[in-house]
């Protein structure tokens, strides 16, 4: 473990999220891990892709938007820099790209170096679907998009080249990856009555809907593929919170009621998502079962090469968890393992590269998607 120390304001950033919510080695020793390495390569031309959602997707928003710095080690493996994203490296959205060949996407909020001839990234660090219109929430990701869509035909017609026409918006897959800190929410205001948890579910079911059905595809789009949340009783956040007893873990040690709330989100979404399907009859919604393949990370992670699968790399206080809630990752005081690698979670919350490596891998082979489509379904065309 290597201590790190920083300046107070980096406690502030810190709130913020939670509230909100030399290795290249190691790299090339996770590829002979047990995975399938799916590769889905274009070749009708350059893939456009808008995402739109939280922390497990964001590639930069929150650090252009906010003007937060989010230092090392975060990003210290694949770009050895500060690249915005919460993980040691390569988000899961980082490999879709990769598997389309295409770069990664740029933050919409990002102004400078910024290259969005193959769409861009709404998802902001921490964002929820309610309420509605504080940022960075799904409906206002939406929202941006529509008025970066509309800049785009308008400066199009002022001769401007180079962007994206109507053909493009209309050929694009739209990526939904959200609800994760709406759960986290309603788990914390519900202070132990899992009916209110419940209860909270509906309403940002609806936002996701009102986002694809309303805004999206009333504006042309055709093409979306909609992440459920994930096994939340397996975070060592939620792991280390002081417990009585025993009972609520489940034989792989995750959290039951946790994962019970996890689980209801995603039935009632995946509902949504089939009732959509039937009803915008030219449109594929595609539905990917993110849960599983995470919570089967854990239950079978020696077999994915993973020594750790509660304990954070990044974090304070050691086994079993390495999670603090005063000192999270890039707290002041914080400790950070040497191998990534070797943990499914990097701080507690995010997975760690090598975690969402597999991840992409498994989402890859289209077994966890409803319908089954190949990604390559989504290159141009
Ligand atoms: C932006 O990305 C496209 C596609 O990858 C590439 O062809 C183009 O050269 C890039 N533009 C700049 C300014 O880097
Ligand atoms: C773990 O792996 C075994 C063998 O591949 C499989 O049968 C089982 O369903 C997996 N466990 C989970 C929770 O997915
Ligand atoms: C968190 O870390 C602080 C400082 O080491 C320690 O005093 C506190 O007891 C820890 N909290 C828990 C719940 O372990």
């Amino acid at each position: 473990m290597r201590k790190f120390q920083f300046q107070p304001s980096w406690v502030t950033l810190i709130l913020v999220i939670q509230s909100v919510a030399v290795l290249m080695i190691f790299q090339s020793m996770v590829s002979f891990r047990f995975v399938r390495e799916a590769k889905a390569v274009c070749t009708g031309g350059t893939p456009i892709i808008f995402n739109f959602g939280d922390s497990n997707s964001d590639t930069g928003g929150i650090m252009a938007g906010m003007g937060y710095p989010i230092p090392l080690p975060e990003g210290r493996l694949h770009f050895g820099r500060s690249t915005g994203r919460l993980c040691d490296g390569r988000l899961i959205i980082d490999f879709l790209c990769e598997s389309l060949n295409t770069h990664y996407l740029s933050p919409y909020l990002e102004a400078l170096g910024s290259n969005f001839s193959n769409g861009a990234n709404f998802a902001i660090c921490g964002s929820r679907t309610l309420p509605r219109m504080q940022a960075f929430a799904l409906y206002i990701q939406t929202l941006q998009f529509l008025h970066f869509r509309s800049r785009s035909l308008y400066l199009a017609t002022q001769g401007h080249t180079g962007l994206l026409g109507e053909q493009d918006f209309r050929n694009a897959l739209y990526m939904i990856d959200i609800g994760q800190n709406d759960m986290d929410a309603a788990f914390t205001e519900a202070n132990g009555n899992f009916q209110h948890v419940l209860s909270r579910i509906p309403p940002v079911i609806e936002e996701i809907k009102t986002a694809i059905k309303q805004t999206l595809y009333e504006n042309g789009a055709r093409k979306f593929w909609v992440h459920n949340t994930s096994p939340m009783g397996c975070f060592p956040q939620k792991l280390a919170i002081p417990r009585n007893d025993d009972t609520d873990l489940d034989e792989h040690g995750c959290l039951k009621t946790y994962n019970n709330g996890a689980k209801a989100f995603n039935s009632h979404l995946s509902t949504v998502i089939d009732a959509l399907s039937l009803e915008l009859k030219d449109a594929t919604i595609v539905y990917v079962d993110i849960y599983s393949i995470k919570y089967e990370l854990v239950a079978n992670h020696s077999k994915y090469g993973f020594d750790n699968r509660y304990m954070a790399c990044c974090g304070h206080g050691g086994p079993p968890y390495n999670y603090n809630h005063s000192i999270t990752c890039m707290g002041a005081g914080f400790q950070v393992c040497d191998d990534g690698s070797k943990h499914i979670s990097w701080d507690g919350v995010h997975y760690s590269e090598a975690a969402n490596r597999v991840v992409a891998s498994k989402i890859l082979t289209t077994e966890y998607s409803r319908p089954r489509i190949n990604f390559e379904f989504f290159c141009k065309g």
